[in-house]
């Protein structure tokens, strides 16, 4: 799709199936595989979590996504979304500055702020992208529900950059949180197959399963609960001198979003 125009701090950047990501200066990280922005986001989350599959086993369906980034998790969720079934998809995003260019380049979605929340609706979808840190923005939304269990999550999309860039997304206290905030048939999906990764969702008691390769990736990762690590994966970890990544290793802090 065209943009009219590019965020501040921000390089458009077109991938091998044409379609676009942003290169992010302040995580000096593309937002997507250069292999293909929507190939990857329609192999690893809309088939990773089997969206459209399990989209009518539970009403709503729920879908979280770490980091809204270009958007194009929500507009491919949308775009394969059976319009039968109900969605209500959750998405967190850092950068105000990117949530409200994504607001002026989507007026389709009619999405308007209230206080910290860009919220809107698309036929059958429900949609509220909680604007700040995840780590923050996350816990307080879930506090805020009027059941603890109001909303677990069918579909997590864990899309944060990297490990190395941002790390706070990716230790054993975040999966435990994203577990705790999930459905029993929940599927957490990440183009991440790191062992460190890997290793983090073991310690905060998902399974870990092998995920498709895309692009220069070998590999990437789906997580689930109540079903074990793959045995292969199991014994690839336990011969991996490498650990799993905890908050108080955070170091240095994420870099910080000018306003
Ligand atoms: C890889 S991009 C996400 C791509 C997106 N899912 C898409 O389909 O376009 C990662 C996003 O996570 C956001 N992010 C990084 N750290 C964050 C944090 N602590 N809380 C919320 N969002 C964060 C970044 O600003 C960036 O937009």
């Amino acid at each position: 799709m065209e943009y009219k125009r590019i965020p501040v701090n921000y390089r458009p950047i077109e991938t091998s199936d044409g379609s676009l990501t942003l290169f992010s200066e302040s995580f000096q990280e593309a937002c997507h595989s250069s292999a293909g922005a929507r190939a990857e986001t329609l192999l690893h989350y809309i088939q990773g979590c089997q969206v459209v599959e399990r989209s009518g086993a539970h009403s709503p369906f729920d879908v979280l996504e770490v980091g809204l980034g270009v958007g194009t998790g929500l507009l491919t969720t949308l775009e394969k979304f059976p319009p039968e079934h109900s969605l209500r998809y959750l998405s967190l995003e850092l950068d105000r500055e990117l949530l409200v260019w994504f607001q002026e380049e989507h007026p389709e979605l009619g999405l308007t702020w209230t206080d910290n929340v860009l919220q809107g609706r698309s036929g059958n979808a429900q949609i509220d992208i909680l604007c700040g840190d995840a780590r923050e923005t996350l816990p307080a939304f879930l506090k805020s529900l009027p059941a603890p269990s109001a909303r677990t999550f069918h579909a997590i999309y864990q899309d944060a950059f990297s490990p190395r860039r941002n790390p706070s997304l990716w230790t054993v206290e975040w999966f435990n949180l994203l577990r705790e905030a999930s459905a029993p048939s929940v599927i957490l999906s990440t183009y991440s197959a790191s062992t460190s990764v890997r290793k983090s969702l073991v310690a905060a008691g998902w399974g870990v399963l092998r995920g498709e390769p895309f692009g220069a990736k070998r590999a990437s990762t789906r997580a689930v609960l109540g079903q074990g690590t793959d045995p292969e994966i199991q014994q690839q970890l336990d011969r991996a001198p490498v650990l799993p990544r905890f908050d108080l290793q955070l170091d240095p802090p994420s870099p910080t979003i000018r306003e």
